[in-house]
């Protein structure tokens, strides 16, 4: 079994990108399990100084989420041409930690406009030595369409481009 952790970048209750993951985890093809990681916001600030042995109990569960896990799907918003705060706070608490370190990687993205979000976070991810699989990313236009993940899995061509990226995804990480 190939297990998956997928993290969306937005908090939202209504979030495309929690959506589009949601989706992604009804739709796993065989021998493919997707769990979607629901703690962001329970992650504290990032602190140098608590990144120790004792480190906040929320930060172990994350890391050790990851490590269960042969691959992450993320899926995040713009915000004012950044990674939302979130999202880069969880990534800070990994620099150090290396459950990036040679992570395969998907980026998802629900919004064809977040060049400067997915720039930036491509950017995090390849110092932090992540590998980013190119043919399981895939930018999915779901702004304004008001879909939830029923919906998303609804549309015949949105359904099948997310099998599609996530049967890419377990294809690279099994080819080592
Ligand atoms: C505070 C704020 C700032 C935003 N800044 C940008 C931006 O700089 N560029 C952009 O393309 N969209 C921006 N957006 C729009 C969101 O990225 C977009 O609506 C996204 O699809 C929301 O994702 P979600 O549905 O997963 O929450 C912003 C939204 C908010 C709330």
């Amino acid at each position: 079994m190939t297990r998956l952790l997928a993290i969306s970048g937005s908090l939202r209750a209504g979030s495309s990108n929690t959506m589009l993951l949601d989706a992604a985890a009804r739709l796993t093809p065989d021998g493919v399990e997707i769990a979607v990681y629901r703690h962001l916001d329970e992650l504290p600030a990032f602190n140098p100084d608590l990144d120790t042995e004792s480190a906040p109990q929320a930060v172990l569960r994350f890391r050790s989420e990851l490590q269960k896990s042969q691959g992450v799907i993320i899926s995040t918003p713009e915000y004012a041409h950044g990674v939302p705060g979130a999202l880069k706070n969880a990534l800070d608490w990994l620099v150090a930690s290396g459950e990036m370190y040679e992570k395969p990687v998907a980026l998802f993205n629900a919004s064809a406009r977040g060049t400067f979000a997915q720039a930036s976070l491509l950017e995090t991810l390849t110092v932090m030595t992540a590998k980013i699989i190119s043919a399981a990313s895939v930018t999915i236009e779901l702004t304004g369409k008001g879909l939830d993940s029923t919906g998303i899995i609804a549309d015949p061509t949105i359904s099948e481009t997310i099998r599609s990226a996530v049967s890419a995804f377990a294809q690279a990480i099994n080819a080592g």
